[in-house]
């Protein structure tokens, strides 16, 4: 995968398969699937950091993530998330944090938004960069949006939306997330891009669907969108794992003598 075969793959209506990852054990695994793309959200907030929005990260963490992921997947395309207010401060401190994302290892920058960002995307993709737009649900802006609810609901938000998509396209970039907004909306706007759409919340109509890596592999228990499937009872597996090495060892059936070393 690269961007350049992304056109193609709209044209030819081949969806296209992005997952989150933050992790290098996670990541040797995606790197054997037929996953085309891995996201290496800031939502690692959230899932691998236990806070309730993704505003804590930082650009040292998310190359921290991003450079752990590559080396668990070398032949994967990487998109690395630039997080809250990293690219909203300098041109210059943007460029740092595309820079540390870059030679951590992605092979594209995504970001949020793009009141006030047309400029910011157009640098970035001049100095070489893919960029990865996303509208809809933007979780940096959960407390403008008064929580994390679906968007596009009105007209007017409709409306706002198609043209903020418009408007992403126009700056430079080379694919958009569309998180959380109706499916009709995620049709048309994926009619009206030639760049690939990537929905999450949005539908079958959009070119192809990102998932997070713990929702996919039911690991977040308390986390059950509508939009979300499951195609793992994640926890209830660890659990029992755990449970039954913890029985093990009180009841001395582990190690076992195949397990120990002799002499
Ligand atoms: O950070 C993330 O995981 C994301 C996806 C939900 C698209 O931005």
């Amino acid at each position: 995968m690269n961007i350049l075969k992304l056109p193609e793959r709209k044209r030819k209506h081949q969806k296209i398969v992005m997952v989150t990852c933050y992790d290098y054990t996670s990541a040797r695994i995606l790197e054997q699937s037929d996953v085309d793309m891995l996201l290496v959200g800031d939502s690692a907030a959230m899932v691998m950091h236990g806070h309730h929005t993704t505003l804590p990260i930082t650009v040292e963490m998310m190359a921290w993530h991003t450079a752990a992921v590559r080396r668990g997947a070398p032949g994967k395309f990487i998109v690395g998330d630039l997080p809250f207010l990293s690219y909203r401060k300098s041109l210059p401190d943007t460029m740092e944090a595309v820079r540390l994302l870059m030679q951590a290892g992605a092979e594209a920058v995504k970001l949020e938004g793009i009141a006030g960002n047309e400029e910011t995307i157009h640098h970035i993709v001049q100095s070489g960069v893919p960029v990865m737009g996303h509208i809809g649900l933007t979780p940096q802006s959960v407390n403008q949006l008064g929580g994390f609810h679906v968007q596009g609901g009105t007209a007017q938000d409709r409306e706002r939306l198609k043209a903020e998509a418009l408007a992403c396209q126009s700056a430079g970039c080379f694919a958009l997330v569309l998180e959380c907004v109706p499916e009709s909306l995620a049709g048309e706007i994926t009619a009206d891009l030639a760049i690939p759409t990537i929905g999450i919340g949005a539908g079958v109509q959009t070119d192809g669907q990102v998932l997070v890596l713990q929702d996919l592999l039911g690991l977040n228990l308390d986390f059950r969108p509508k939009f979300v499937r499951r195609y793992l009872d994640g926890s209830q597996q660890w659990l029992e794992a755990f449970n039954r090495y913890a029985r093990d060892v009180r009841e001395g059936s582990f190690p076992a003598s195949e397990e120990r070393y002799a002499g």
